[in-house]
């Protein structure tokens, strides 16, 4: 299978770690995957058909410069992405470039022209499937191709194929989750006595949080991700508009310390059903197992109609954890095509 990747950022790098640690134990399950084109905004591209070398291409992007590549057979370092689309060597496009939640470009048009040109596509980047996913997935059922988006809620933990695959047989009445590990962590911190702005400084200096911390404080990345589940889960097309959205900015040490007397924590819970949802700070009892993840850890509570409730706990962000959600959507594509 040849891939192309847009985008060689944290998850990129931690993809293609992954793809050459394993390529022994994937090439025995039948599965070979290679890395055949890379476009960056700074690094430049490279787009090889018969494959790129993956250690250069970590070291090129490490050196900050795919010019320090070496230079092979076949090898072009000006392909624009649309260019590597239309040669017709790939097989999938894996969209790794910043979300964008307010447009979801220019990751979109990559994404729709890659679809037309009846390439796979798997997404880490939030943007297209929390804006547009009806119009992608219109484009890949009418070229027959498969649309899958795993790495874009709790990095590599599996709640998108949990649901849709090992549930299927379940009906899914409503979802509960910690969808952003920074605030997570900055909460955990603060019950441990930190006041708001030491925990902040603490998730940036660990690399949680952005310089401008807003998208995630502000609920708006655990928002982008609920119109996610919101679309997979109950096939509820919502909009940023539709959901009540408010983060962590207006807690309080003292907030933090009256629940913990209660024997309750705050968290920043997104709530969804099909008939649509919110972001915010709530208090749960000790009891919830939602209560008891701490620091950067993600967790999300199906409730089903057979089972009750199931919780899956995990990595929430991470270049290899989310790298790992990459490659098993595209054993799952592997999986479909033999079938
Ligand atoms: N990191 C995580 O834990 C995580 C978890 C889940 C989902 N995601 C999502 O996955 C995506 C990638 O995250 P990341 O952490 O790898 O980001 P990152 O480290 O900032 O890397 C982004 C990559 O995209 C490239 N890029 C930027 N604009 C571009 C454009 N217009 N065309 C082509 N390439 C462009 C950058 O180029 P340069 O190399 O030149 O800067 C860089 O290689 C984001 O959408 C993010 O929200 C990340």
């Amino acid at each position: 299978m040849n891939l192309l990747l847009i985008g060689f950022g944290a998850v990129g790098q931690g993809f293609a770690e992954i793809l050459h640690e394993k390529s022994a134990r994937l090439q025995e399950r039948g599965f070979a995957p290679r890395i055949i084109g890379v476009i960056t905004a700074t690094r430049g591209g490279l787009y090889r058909r018969d494959g790129l070398d993956i250690p250069a291409l970590l070291a090129a992007a490490a050196a900050g410069s795919f010019a320090k590549y070496p230079q092979q057979a076949g090898l072009r370092r000006d392909v624009s992405a649309q260019g590597m689309i239309a040669d017709g060597a790939a097989d999938a496009l894996l969209e790794l470039s910043p979300t964008n939640l307010e447009t979801a470009q220019p990751a979109l048009d990559s994404c729709l022209a890659a679809l037309e040109g009846g390439l796979h596509l798997v997404l880490a980047n939030k943007g297209p499937v929390a804006l547009a996913y009806p119009q992608l997935q219109r484009a890949a059922q009418a070229r027959g191709r498969q649309l899958r988006f795993e790495a874009t809620v709790m990095a590599g933990t599996p709640v998108l194929s949990l649901a849709q695959e090992a549930l299927a047989g379940c009906a899914i009445v409503s979802a509960r989750g910690i969808l952003n590990g920074t605030t997570n962590y900055m909460l955990t911190r603060m019950e441990a006595g930190m006041s708001y702005e030491e925990a902040l400084a603490q998730a940036q200096a660990l690399g949680y949080a952005e310089a401008d911390p807003a998208g995630d404080v502000e609920g708006w990345d655990a928002a982008g991700k609920a119109l996610i589940l919101a679309q997979a889960l109950f096939g509820a097309p919502l909009r940023l508009t539709d959901l009540a959205v408010s983060g962590i900015t207006q807690i309080s040490a003292a907030d933090i310390a009256e629940a913990k007397a209660r024997g309750e924590r705050i968290k920043l819970i997104a709530e969804l059903s099909a008939a649509g949802g919110e972001v915010r700070a709530r208090r749960l009892p000790i009891s919830d197992p939602l209560a008891g993840v701490s620091g950067a850890s993600n967790a999300l509570t199906l409730e089903t109609d057979l089972l009750g409730a199931v919780t899956i706990v995990g990595a929430g962000a991470g270049g290899r954890e989310t790298g790992t959600a990459l490659l098993n959507d595209l054993l799952a594509i592997a999986r479909a095509e033999n079938r």
